[in-house]
């Protein structure tokens, strides 16, 4: 049968204490409603219906690429309430699946163990809780069948003793769940429609009520504050860090790296501590990341070494690269095989050559560099002239001496030296040597300025 997932998210998150919607906070530098609308889409789901209320407009224009239709509940009159909003976009023919905004990390796994429970039957996810308040109590009967389940507000003392509790996520055929939910009422102590009022009904109706488990408690709990979503994302942090241990990834401390996106990470990686990965990045076998480095979408090959401190953002750094401490590679930043980039030097859009070598506190930006290319200590490709960016050329074998300005356009051709202090305004044929200062003065006898008493 095919999958119909409902997403409600339509709370406003009070306590969160936010003027950005509940859903929309963010783990692992993504909205909380994206992953829920992640694991649909694992699932296979055929549609994603989110139901969105408060802050609606921000939801729709953050999450405008999910493949979903977004339905409004003008009013948030109940959970029962909620779904039924999804029954003139839902197809009533496939499994309803029914999740929430604010709870990110359930495992496909356990959400496909619910789904066989529901196939034609209605299914629920539970969980034993030792503090079990608040939450609303599965009841069972001597057979140990589930008879219904009762809010904590409504509980009898008896009933609030039951530690075995709804995590609201369920499955059930749409035309079983439509009708189920054309039953209930709002006569309770809260005066909200509850979808869990389906499952007495259900039980009346002879249908046969299953109950799926998740493996571990945090993926059914809920973000209602920043506490909680703090508490999420480390445990997010922790599956991941040892996720890559056990493939062989070395950390030196897994509490202290963050991945916010895809990490694809070869075995024999050694990352030191305060990592913070973001968006999609790749490290080669091999290769070693130093203290506090921050990588966003970038790949990086194999025995390269970051040292200390470095950030990289949309670069690619080939097999056998040093880059930092210090470092900054900007956007199309490209080292090629055997390149160093050294303390204090921000490239961007810049090819370096193999073997080519920026050391010390330069600025390398839109430039193409060739092999073996040695730039000196404060060096500035000066690209901008306040309106437009310029390119820089640098052949290979070129020697740039320190504190050299490249005045873009211009093209060095191989086999360069230019001298150290040079301003180069002009292109360079090969081989030349470039010098561009005023011969020195030595003056004897100087005396320098004494200070007035
Ligand atoms: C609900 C369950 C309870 C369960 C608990 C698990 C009901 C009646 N109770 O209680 O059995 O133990 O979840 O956390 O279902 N929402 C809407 N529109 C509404 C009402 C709620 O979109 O009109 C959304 C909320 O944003 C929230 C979720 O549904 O994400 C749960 O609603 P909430 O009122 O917090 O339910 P609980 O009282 O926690
Ligand atoms: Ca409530």
């Amino acid at each position: 049968m095919s999958l119909s997932v409902v997403i409600l998210a339509a709370g406003k998150g009070t306590r969160m204490k936010s003027g950005t919607p509940k859903v929309l906070h963010k783990l692992a530098n993504k909205p909380l409603v994206e992953h829920v609308y992640t694991t649909a889409k694992d699932l296979g789901a055929e549609e994603v219906i989110v139901i969105y209320g408060h802050g609606g407009d921000q939801v729709k224009e953050t999450c405008k690429h999910f493949d979903a239709k977004w339905v409004e509940q003008k009013e948030q009159l109940g959970t029962g309430h909620a779904v039924m909003q999804a029954f003139d976009s839902v197809n009533l023919n496939n499994n309803v699946l029914v999740l929430y905004g604010d709870v990110p990390l359930t495992k496909k796994e356990t959400l496909q163990d619910l789904l066989n429970d529901s196939q034609g039957k209605l299914a629920l996810l539970s969980v034993n809780l030792d503090k079990p308040f608040g939450y609303g109590r599965i009841l069972r009967n001597e057979k140990n069948q589930v008879t219904g389940i009762v809010e904590q507000k409504d509980a009898t003392p008896e009933q609030q003793e039951i530690q075995e509790v709804n995590t609201g996520i369920l499955a059930c055929n749409g035309e079983t769940l439509k009708r189920l939910l054309n039953n209930i009422d709002n006569k309770n102590s809260q005066g909200e429609y509850y979808l869990t009022d389906i499952f007495e009904l259900a039980e009346k109706d002879n249908i046969e009520i299953k109950t799926a488990q998740p493996e571990a408690s945090y993926e059914v709990e809920g973000v209602n504050n920043r506490l909680q979503l703090a508490t999420l994302e480390r445990i997010f942090q922790k599956n991941i860090a040892d996720e890559l241990m056990t493939n062989g990834v070395a950390l030196a401390d897994p509490a202290r790296i963050d991945v916010r996106g895809n990490a694809d990470i070869s075995n024999d990686v050694y990352i030191d501590i305060n990592a913070v990965l973001e968006g999609d990045v790749k490290i080669g076998s091999g290769s070693n990341i130093g203290p506090n480095c921050v990588i966003i979408n970038s790949t990086i090959g194999e025995n390269v070494t970051i040292k200390a401190n470095c950030i990289l953002e949309n670069a690619i750094v080939e097999n056998n690269c040093e880059v930092g401490p210090y470092a900054r590679l900007r956007p199309e930043a490209h080292l090629s095989q055997n390149a160093k980039v050294g303390n204090f030097v921000e490239i961007k859009k810049a090819n370096i050559g193999e073997g080519s070598k920026v050391n010390h506190l330069s600025y390398i930006g839109d430039t193409e560099m060739g092999k073996n290319v040695n730039v000196g200590a404060g060096t500035i490709t000066c690209n901008y002239d306040g309106a437009n960016k310029h390119k820089t050329i640098i052949g290979d074998n070129v020697f740039v001496g320190s504190d050299t300005q490249l005045v873009a356009p211009v093209t060095i051709e191989d086999g360069v030296t230019i001298g150290a202090g040079a301003t180069v305004t002009k292109d360079v044929a090969e081989n030349m040597l470039v010098i561009s200062r005023s011969p020195q003065k030595s003056i004897s006898g100087w005396e320098r300025p004494k200070k007035k008493k």
